[in-house]
Parts: C-alpha cells; structure tokens; sequence
C-alpha cells in the first residue's frame, strides 16, 4: 500500500529510497555484525536533513504532515530499523521542548537538529523501567541553577547526542509530582556516558548510560514548571510510541518482501513453493497485519496532526506493530527454511531487530495499561 502523501513527500521519498539503498539497505548486514554506530552514514543522512524532519516548519523544518513523515520512516526502517530507531530518537529527544519548554529552548534545540547534531530522551533509570516514576536521579536548586546527580540507562543516542533531555527528582517527597524535565547540552562538565550496550539487533543504533555527576546547568534549562516533567515524559511517550509502530511496520513490510521473493525463486517439489497455498496463505496473512498496523500508525498521527487525542491510538499502534512484526519475521523465516536461520540470509536480522519494538518506549505489557486506562478513564 503507497501513503497518501504529500507531493514533496513524494520527492522526498524517492531520494531517501536512494539513499537508503545505496548508504543503508547494502551495509545493514555489516552493521549489525560490527555493531558500531555508523557516523559517517549518520553524518550524510545529517547532511541532507534526513534526521530533523520532525523539526517543525517554525523553527526551520520541512513543514511536513505526521503521516508524509511515516512513509519516510518506514522507507528507512526496511532498509535498517536501527538506523530508524536512531533518525526517530532524535525527533524524540526534541519531543519533551516543542511540548512544554519555552520558545528559547524550542529555538535551540531545533537548531541543534537541524545543524546535524542528534539529540536524546533520557528518561529511564537502573530501577526505573516500566515504574517510570521511581527514578533516582536528583536535580538540587541553587542560587545559580540546577545540579544533576544519578545515571539513566538505555537511552537511545546516549552515546552520541548533541542534547538531551532528561528527567530527575526536584522534590522527593512529592513522588510523580516531584519530577521535573531538564535541557542538558553536551559538553556540560558532570555529563558523561557510561556503558554502551551491546544488543541483539536495531545493532547499528547507540544505546547507552548517561552519568551526571554534579552536572550543572543554569535555571533557564528547566523545561515547562517544577513538578511536570512526568506529566510532560508521559506525552513525549504518547507522541513517540507511534513512531516505533511505523518502523516496527518497516521491518514487517521487509520481511515479507523478502520472504515472497524466496519463495519465488526456490524451487521443491518441481515448483516454486509460492505456488504451493500453505505459503500463498501465510503470505496473505503476513500482509494482512502488515497493513493493519499501517493503518494503525497513520490513524494515530493523523489524529495527532489534527490536534485530536491519541494516547491510545499511539500505543495500540506501538503493540499491535511490535506483535506483528515478531510474527511476520517469524514466518518469513519459516518461509525461508533452514535458509532462514542462517545469518547468511536477511531475515534472521529482522526477528532479532523486531523484538525490542515489544519492550521500549514502554513494554507491550505497559501499552495494555494505557489502552485500558484510556478506556476506563475516558482520559481521551
Ligand atoms: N499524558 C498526560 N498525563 C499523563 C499521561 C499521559 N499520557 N499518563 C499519565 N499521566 C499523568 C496522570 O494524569 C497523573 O497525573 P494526575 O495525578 O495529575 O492526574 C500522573 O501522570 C500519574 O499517572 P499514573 O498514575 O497513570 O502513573 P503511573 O505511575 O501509574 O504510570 C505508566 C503510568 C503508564 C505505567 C507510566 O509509568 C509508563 O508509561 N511507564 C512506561 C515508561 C516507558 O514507556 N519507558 C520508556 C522509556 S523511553 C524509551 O524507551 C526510549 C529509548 O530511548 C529507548
């Protein structure tokens, strides 16, 4: 199924197509074996204002609607879902300062992006996952500003952001209420990164621990009021949930694509197993969830591109996607056969990049919760 985009999405799309082929889709293999974060793709990628199109058309961006955006992810995510995951972790970092910070902020993280500097969220801390409201990290007002002290782990461009914004505790006593969202640059003395993990797939992503010892920054950096940096986090989360539903769809739509051209080539039996209606079902069934969670995602954004509520539109995007793409990569590797297995063919890759779609930016188990308290709540 094409996107119903606009006409310079359409442009667009075509030039990533041949940037992906020719920077991504080729050394995603090699990516994933070495598992190095590939600066000079990312760099081009940079360059040609590929990682700042969620930068608003205000603060210099393309103008382009959520939905033309979608296609181009996906675009990206078959040819590599962490290099996606890297290009949409940038739009993340930017997300909690477009949601509440001040127009200063706004100027200078848009500028950052768009310069070619990544950005970062960094909510997530050693004991605080799924409980994002159990973090550690301290930030103490004084006179001059704010000092940060605590560590967040598993933060995506970690290792490699420009900026970052991230969540610490204000005021212990106030729980959830005692959060609040902080704009730290890199460079900060007291901002360091710690370990970089050394994951099962999306390899060609960064994924790191960042430290903050005594890091301190000047009151300005406070992002929105004291006290509403989860509330704030909650809504980046909404917004971004739904953009791991669409690359979680890039690596479904691959897998099948791979999957129909092998089994048009391999011959069992005397005939190419396509011809055989075990497959030719399964193939159906693969593009029947493919393009359900498609349309899933664009739902999502297209509410959120008309300013409507979408918080459990965005997380039943995020898990139906993330469910199928596990099922679909499965298939396709059920399709390949023994083939399958083997790293010599693509579509192991695919499972193991498909499966943390299941588990970050919330667990699928979360996304459930947020479904049924939008329910039960009418939070919509
Ligand atoms: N929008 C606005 N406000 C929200 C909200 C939302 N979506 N969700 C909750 N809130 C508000 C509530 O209204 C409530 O405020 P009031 O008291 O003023 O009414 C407050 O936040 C607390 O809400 P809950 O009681 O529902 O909070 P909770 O502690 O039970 O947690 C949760 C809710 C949904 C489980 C939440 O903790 C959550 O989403 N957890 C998962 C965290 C997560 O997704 N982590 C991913 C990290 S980022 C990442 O993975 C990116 C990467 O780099 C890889």
């Amino acid at each position: 199924m094409a996107y119903i985009i606009s006409e310079d999405a359409k442009d667009l799309l075509e030039d990533i197509k041949k940037f992906c082929d020719k920077e991504v889709r080729e050394q995603s293999r090699e990516f994933d074996k070495s598992g190095e974060w590939p600066a000079e793709i990312y760099k081009k990628a940079a360059e040609l204002g590929y990682t700042a199109l969620e930068v608003p058309e205000k603060y210099g961006g393309l103008g382009l609607s959520r939905v033309d955006i979608a296609a181009l992810m996906e675009e990206m995510a078959k040819a590599d879902a962490g290099f996606a995951v890297t290009i949409s972790a940038s739009g993340l970092g930017m997300k909690p300062v477009l949601i509440a910070g001040s127009e200063k902020q706004k100027e200078k993280v848009c500028n950052i992006v768009m310069e070619g500097g990544f950005s970062a969220f960094a909510l997530t801390e050693p004991g605080a996952g799924s409980d994002a409201g159990s973090g550690r990290t301290v930030a103490v007002k004084d006179k001059d500003g704010y000092v940060l002290n605590g560590r967040k782990c598993f933060i995506t461009n970690g290792g490699v952001a420009d900026v970052y914004c991230i969540t610490a505790m204000t005021d212990k006593e106030a729980g959830i209420k005692g959060i609040s969202m902080f704009l730290v640059e890199k460079g900060t003395p007291g901002l360091s990164i710690g370990k970089d993990e050394d994951k099962m797939g999306i390899r060609c992503s960064n994924t790191c621990d960042v430290v903050l010892e005594d890091c301190r920054i000047p009151a300005e950096n406070l992002i929105g009021e004291e006290g509403k940096g989860f509330k704030i986090a909650m809504q980046t989360l909404d917004q971004a949930r739904t953009w791991m539903g669409c690359i979680a769809t890039g690596i479904a739509q691959r897998a099948m694509e791979e999957a129909i051209n092998y089994a048009n080539q391999r011959v069992q039996f005397g005939k190419p197993i396509i011809k055989n209606q075990a497959i030719q079902f399964k193939i159906a069934d693969m593009e029947i969830k493919v393009e359900t969670a498609r349309q899933m995602t664009v739902h999502s954004l297209t509410k959120m591109d008309m300013g409507l509520p979408f918080s459990m539109e965005s997380a039943i995007a995020k898990c139906y996607a993330s469910d199928i793409a596990m099922e679909v990569a499965s298939d396709a590797i059920q399709i390949f056969g023994g083939y399958g297995y083997s790293r010599e063919y693509p579509v192991e890759k695919f499972l193991r990049d498909a499966k943390i779609f299941q588990i970050f930016e919330g667990t699928n188990e979360i996304q459930r919760i947020v479904v049924a308290s939008n329910m039960l709540n009418s939070r919509r």
